[in-house]
Formats: structure tokens, C-alpha cells, sequence
């Protein structure tokens, strides 16, 4: 299977997943993929009003990729903006996906607009890269400045 998570940063949360990966991939024989989407240059500019920029800015969570790509093992990184890179690895890597199929998401983009990209993975009536079934994480779920802060 196939584990994503969209938005990576400095790569904590891709590192602890593909921590896991080869943990599981042991205990059960089932082989699980990792693999991470980021621009790599930070937040980009904010699109939408819903994008909250008045919280996340652009430049903000910056990457540095070398030193995340020398600790990622067998974990992908696939930088580049998701509006590119997400069709584009779906074409390119069908072959990949649909031997192992996305069985878990993790969004954490920060924007709505970026968000609303990332689940083109869901989208269309293609569904042989995804299983039955797919586990989704999402961080920073829509509320009041309040609930935010
Ligand atoms: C909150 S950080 C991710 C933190 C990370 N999950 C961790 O565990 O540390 C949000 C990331 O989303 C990325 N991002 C936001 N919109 C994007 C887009 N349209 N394309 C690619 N990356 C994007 C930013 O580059 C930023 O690094």
C-alpha cells in the first residue's frame, strides 16, 4: 500500500510515517510506500480569503530538503507545487500506485485552497490507485480564530 501525506515542512511527520511504514512492513509482510508532497520553498501565497492568510503567510515552514532527503530512507518526496505535482505523479506513477494502492492520507497544508487540491486524489472516475477504504488524517480543521489560536 501507498501512505501520503500532503505537506511535509522540515519532514517530522513524514519521517514518523515512514518510521512506521518500516515497522509494519516487518510485522505484517505488507509492503507500505511513503510518500510526501511539499512546494519546498514554505507557504505559497494565499489564493482564497478562506486560506486564513492572516494566519499562515507565505515563506512560512520552510524546507530544507537536503537534509530531509539524507534521512528519508525509502520515503518519496515530491516537491513542487501540489497544482502540478499531484496530477502528474497520478499519471506518471499509475503503474506504482495501482500495484499499491493509497490506503492512508494525511492533510496538512494549512490552506483551504491547497487542501481543496490535494483531494483531486479522490476525485475522477479512476479509482485503482486508492483502496476500498482510506484512512484520512486532517489537521487544522475549519473554526474561530478562537478555536485556532
Ligand atoms: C504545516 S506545514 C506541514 C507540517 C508537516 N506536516 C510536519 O509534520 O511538520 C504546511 C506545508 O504545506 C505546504 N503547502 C501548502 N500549500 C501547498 C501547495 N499548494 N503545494 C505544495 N505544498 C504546499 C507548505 O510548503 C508547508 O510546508
Amino acid at each position: 500500500m501507498t501512505v501520503v501525506e500532503f505537506g511535509v515542512a522540515g519532514g517530522n511527520g513524514l519521517l514518523a510515517l515512514a518510521e512506521h511504514a518500516r515497522y509494519y512492513s516487518t510485522a505484517t509482510g505488507v509492503a507500505v510506500r511513503v510518500v510526501g508532497f511539499d512546494g519546498g520553498l514554505g507557504m505559497p501565497p494565499a489564493k482564497d480569503p478562506r486560506d486564513l492568510p492572516y494566519l499562515f503567510g507565505a515563506g512560512l515552514y520552510t524546507m530544507d530538503g537536503d537534509r530531509l532527503r539524507a534521512r528519508l530512507g525509502a520515503a518519496e518526496l515530491v516537491v513542487g507545487d501540489l497544482t502540478e505535482t499531484l496530477p502528474h505523479y497520478l499519471r506518471s506513477r499509475a503503474d506504482l500506485l495501482r500495484e499499491h494502492p493509497v490506503g492512508f492520507v494525511s492533510l496538512d497544508l494549512d490552506y483551504y485552497s491547497s487542501t481543496v487540491t490535494a483531494l483531486d486524489l479522490f476525485r475522477g472516475p479512476e479509482h485503482e490507485h486508492l483502496l476500498p477504504r482510506v484512512t484520512c488524517y486532517l489537521d487544522d480543521l475549519p473554526g474561530t480564530v478562537d478555536q485556532i489560536g
